[in-house]
C-alpha cells in the first residue's frame, strides 16, 4: 500500500547484484573447497538457490546477514530436478556448473515465463559444441546433459545472450584446452562471474568485451568474493527520485554502470552528481519527455525499461520507448494505464503521452521489473495505490518498503 506524492530525500544503500549472485552461487558448485560470498542480497532468488545447493549436498551457511559460506566439497548429486529449481529462472546455470563438475547434469527448467518466451537454445548449443550430449525431455521439463569429456572450441553466439555467455563460461572452465566465446554479452554481472571464477583458480580472459577466452583447468579451489552492487536496483531508486522530486543519493554503487540511465535523466531535467561510489539524483519532479531504446550493455538495460515507462508517463510531452532485447516485455501496460497514464504499445515500440498527474489505484505486479514500475508509479500518484503479487518484487529487491520509507515514502506491506 502506497500513499503517494511524497518527495524523496536521503541516502539509500544498494545491495549486491541479483543477476550476479544468481550465477555466482551455482558457480560455487565448481569449487572443491569453501567459497565465501559477500555483499549478498537477501532476496527470494538467493534463498531458493541456497535451498537448491543444500539439496544437492553442499553446505550453505549464513555467516552473517550479508555473507554466505558454500562448501561444495561433498556434492555428489547432479540431479537438480526438485521444485525449488523451478522457482528460479537462473536455475539454468546449474546445467553449466554440474556438467563441468560431474560430466553429467539433470536440471528442471523454470515453468511458464512471465514476459513471453525465454529460450535457452544458445546455452544448449554451447554445451553441444563443447562435446556434451544434450537431451531435452519436454514433457517433464527436464534437461539431461552428459559428456565423457568437455573439449574447448570456438563458440559464436547468434545473440549476445547473458545467460548463454555465463553458462558456457561455467562449463568451459573444466574443458580441455581453450574455449572462445564470440559475440559474448558484456553486462557487469558477466565480468563479476568471470572475476569470481578467476579467484577460484580458473583462467577466464576478456569478460566485458565481446570475445571471452577460457583455458580449462584441472582443479578449482575455494575462495572469498564480494558481489558487485546491483545496477538495476540502483537505477530503480534513481528513477523513484526523478519522478517524485527531491534529492536521493544511491550509495555503494559503480557509477559507470549507470551511465546510460544518468544520461537520460539529465536529458529529462534532473541534476546528476557522481562520486566514486555514489550518484545523487536531484529532481523538481517536472520532467521532459525523451526517447529510450533498450540495448545490451553498455546500452540502456531492458531491466529498467518498465520503471522508465512509469517515469516517462509523467514527463511533459511525447516519448517513444523501444524494447530490443525481449519481444514481449510490455505486458504491464494495462496495469500502468490504470494510474491514468497514456501508454500505447505497437509491437516493440511504446508511445507515451505524459500526463500531469497519476491517480492511485489497484494494480498487480506482472513480473519483477513491472512490479518495480508499479511501485514507482504508486509513489508519484495522488491518493492510495495497492499493489498485488509483491512476491515478484521480493525476488529481486531487498526490503524495498523499508528502503523507500527511509527516503520519506509512505509505503507499507499489508500482507506477505
Ligand atoms: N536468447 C535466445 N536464445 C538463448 C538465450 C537468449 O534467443 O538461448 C534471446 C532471448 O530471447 C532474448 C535475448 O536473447 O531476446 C537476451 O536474452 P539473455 O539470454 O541475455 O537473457 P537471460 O540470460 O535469460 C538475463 C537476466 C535478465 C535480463 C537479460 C537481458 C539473469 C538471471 N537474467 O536473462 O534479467 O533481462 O539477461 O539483460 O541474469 C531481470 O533481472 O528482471 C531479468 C529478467
Amino acid at each position: 500500500m502506497i500513499r503517494g506524492e511524497h518527495r524523496l530525500n536521503g541516502d539509500v544503500m544498494i545491495s549486491g547484484a541479483k543477476n550476479a549472485v544468481v550465477a555466482i552461487i551455482p558457480a560455487a558448485i565448481l569449487a572443491e573447497g569453501v567459497c565465501v560470498i559477500d555483499n549478498l542480497p537477501r532476496i527470494e532468488d538467493v534463498r531458493s538457490l541456497e535451498d537448491t545447493l543444500t539439496k544437492l549436498g553442499a553446505v550453505c551457511e549464513l555467516i552473517d546477514e550479508r555473507t554466505l559460506m558454500v562448501d561444495s566439497t561433498n556434492i555428489k548429486d547432479f540431479h537438480a530436478t526438485f521444485d525449488s529449481v523451478r522457482k528460479i529462472r537462473a536455475s539454468y546455470y546449474l546445467m553449466g556448473a554440474l556438467l563441468a563438475r560431474f560430466g553429467e547434469a539433470e536440471v528442471a527448467l523454470p515453468g511458464g515465463c512471465n514476459f513471453g518466451s525465454r529460450p535457452i537454445n544458445l546455452h544448449l548449443k554451447g554445451f553441444r559444441d563443447l562435446g556434451a550430449e544434450v537431451y531435452e525431455d519436454t514433457e517433464s521439463g527436464i534437461i539431461r546433459l552428459k559428456a565423457d569429456k568437455l573439449v574447448g572450441t570456438n563458440i559464436f553466439l547468434d545473440t549476445a545472450s547473458v545467460g548463454a555467455t555465463i553458462n558456457i563460461m561455467l562449463a568451459a572452465v573444466r574443458a580441455e584446452g581453450v574455449t572462445t566465446i564470440e559475440n559474448a554479452a558484456k553486462e557487469p554481472h558477466i565480468v563479476d562471474t568471470a572475476n569470481f571464477l578467476n579467484m577460484l583458480g580458473c583462467k577466464v580472459k576478456g569478460a566485458g568485451t565481446d570475445v571471452i577466452r577460457i583455458t580449462g583447468v584441472d582443479h578449482i579451489h575455494g575462495g572469498e568474493y564480494m558481489i558487485i552492487p546491483d545496477q538495476i536496483e540502483a537505477g530503480t531508486y534513481m528513477m523513484a527520485s526523478a519522478i517524485c522530486g527531491g534529492s536521493v543519493t544511491v550509495r555503494n554503487i559503480i557509477p559507470k554502470h549507470m551511465d546510460s540511465l544518468s544520461a537520460k535523466l539529465k536529458e529529462m531535467g534532473c541534476v546528476i552528481e557522481e562520486g566514486d561510489d555514489y550518484i545523487t539524483v536531484t529532481s523538481t519532479g517536472k520532467l521532459t519527455a525523451t526517447n529510450v531504446k533498450t540495448m545490451v550493455y553498455p546500452g540502456f538495460p531492458t531491466d529498467l525499461q518498465p520503471q522508465m515507462a512509469a517515469v516517462l508517463c509523467k514527463a511533459n510531452g511525447t516519448s517513444k520507448l523501444i524494447e530490443t532485447v525481449w519481444e514481449n516485455r510490455f505486458q504491464y501496460v494495462d496495469e500502468l494505464n490504470k494510474f491514468g497514464c497514456k501508454m500505447d504499445v505497437s509491437g516493440t515500440i511504446a508511445t507515451i503521452e505524459g500526463v500531469p498527474e497519476f491517480i492511485g489505484t489497484e494494480v498487480f505486479a506482472t513480473d519483477l521489473r513491472a512490479g518495480a514500475a508499479m511501485v514507482i508509479a504508486g509513489l508519484a500518484a495522488k491518493g492510495e495505490t495497492k499493489i498485488g503479487n509483491t512476491r515478484f518484487i521480493d525476488r529481486g529487491y531487498e526490503h524495498i518498503e523499508e528502503k523507500l520509507r527511509a527516503l520519506g515514502a509512505n509505503i507499507e506491506r499489508i500482507r506477505d
